[in-house]
């Protein structure tokens, strides 16, 4: 994350809405395909890469084992691979705020026979990494946690790995394409289960590449390539738009009657978008329209149309598909009648920030009507919004960014405090706050 801290004030918007057109990528598939194609024998052309401080992270680290990149005339990003191999970095690879990077790189490392080390922001440093530790570890890799707390900066010892079963003990896409990962360079067979469905662009992705594996209902099996891993091959993609990102313009759009928003090119896989469900449940109009699927995933154009918002209860299954949607959710149901109950989303709590304290801390700020629990919050909405001495990120784009859509809808401007993170996931989120109808100073 970049140091510098800046400040924003976002004013009240009556209206808000229109069309997007041209969506940022999806970060989760920016990120796999950048680790794929580094490792693919040829020349990968990638439109709509999402160039955020997150996946630029994730490409350099690719470098560093050997891959090159550049952009093409068309503004594409360019990526010549490593036909399946990897060298040892000289120098410990910084991924600054990005789990993603250093939890699913862990795994392609492992797979290798490199030593690698890993570190990360202040952040990122407090994030637990036992659990890729864990299941690495029963593949064969020596996994060091070098933090305080047995967290990052990691050193990776990698090579000669085996196919494990593993039952992941929490809902995470992250741990489970750790393990996908380092079981492609992995002797034998690779069983994992996990307790709720979360995304599965990596096992889209790799089918899509035809790396063959089986999916049954929570349990997918992969077979090992062993060291040679498998071969892939360059090819051209065309990134998604980032459902998570656009979440901030949908939630804006529905909570203000007689607004219309049009999203154009979005990611619409059924793991990802489930904050669509709880908008209709709150009483929001919602409709998908499919596009013809990009690649490996489902694209769509979503419309939403604004009405007074009703509260709602949100947990179980469902979290995983909106577990980045929850700050914004929180503050949905901030403007909301009535209560919203978030459950089940402990997660939250080990996430860019401890996103239940950050938001309630901030909505409090606000005059917001909210608990803080274990394991989510309540809020009783409509909140009448009242000015305070701003409100702070904790260095956490989607606190920050949630938090504008929260200010669109007061009486007077907030300032919203440290948002340079918003460059981790979305750094045309206040270029296109403003398309939308919003101002911001
Ligand atoms: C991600 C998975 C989720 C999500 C994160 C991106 C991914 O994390 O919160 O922003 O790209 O796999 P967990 O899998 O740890 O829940």
């Amino acid at each position: 994350m970049s140091q510098v801290t800046q400040s924003v004030i976002v004013h009240p918007a009556k209206t808000f809405g229109g069309h997007l057109k041209q969506p940022p990528g999806d970060k989760s598939i920016s990120h796999r395909i950048a680790m794929l194609s580094a490792l693919a024998d040829g020349e990968t052309v990638v439109k709509n890469f999402l160039p955020s401080e997150d996946c630029v992270n994730t490409l350099r680290a690719m470098e560093a084992i050997g891959a090159r990149t550049h952009s093409n005339d068309a503004g594409d990003l360019v990526i010549h691979g490593t036909a399946g191999k990897a060298m040892e970095p000289a120098n410990p690879l910084d991924v600054g705020n990005s789990g993603t990077s250093m939890r699913l790189l862990a795994g392609l490392f492992a797979g290798f026979p490199i030593k690698v080390e890993m570190t990360g922001d202040e952040s990122l440093r407090s994030r637990p990494m036992s659990r890729i530790q864990a299941p690495l570890e029963q593949m064969g890799a020596r996994i060091e946690l070098l933090g305080e707390n047995n967290c990052a900066p990691l050193r990776i010892t990698g090579g000669n790995l085996k196919g494990i079963t593993y039952a992941l003990p929490m809902a995470s896409a992250q741990v489970k394409s750790c393990v996908l990962l380092a079981t492609l360079y992995a002797e034998g067979t690779t069983v994992v289960v996990e307790p709720r469905p979360t995304r599965d662009h990596t096992e889209r992705l790799l089918q899509s590449l035809g790396v063959p594996m089986t999916v049954e209902g929570l349990r997918i099996t992969l077979n090992g390539f062993g060291a040679k891993g498998p071969t892939l091959s360059a090819r051209e993609w065309t990134i998604p738009g980032d459902f998570s990102s656009l979440a901030f313009w949908m939630v804006a759009a529905a909570a203000r009657p007689g607004s219309h928003l049009k999203l154009d090119h979005v990611g619409v896989n059924p793991r990802r978008t489930a904050l669509l469900d709880v908008l209709q449940r709150m009483g929001a109009k919602v409709s998908i329209t499919p596009e013809k699927n990009s690649d490996a995933e489902p694209i769509g154009k979503i419309t939403i149309e604004g009405v007074g918002l009703r509260g709602t209860a949100v947990g179980g299954d469902e979290i995983p598909n909106l577990i980045d949607e929850l700050p914004v959710i929180a503050a949905a149901g901030a403007l909301a009648e009535g209560e919203t109950v978030i459950r089940d989303a402990a997660e939250l709590r080990v996430k860019e920030s401890d996103r239940i304290a950050a938001m309630a801390a901030n909505m409090k700020l606000l005059g917001v009507d909210v608990e803080e629990r274990p394991d989510g919050m309540v809020i009783r909405g409509p909140a009448r919004l009242k000015i305070s001495g701003g409100v702070r990120s904790y260095g956490d784009h989607r606190i920050a960014m949630a938090m504008a859509v929260l200010a669109l809808s007061a009486p007077e401007p907030v300032c919203i405090n440290n948002v340079a993170c918003v460059q981790t996931s979305y750094p045309h989120f206040w270029s296109d706050l403003k398309t939308l109808g919003g101002h911001v100073e």
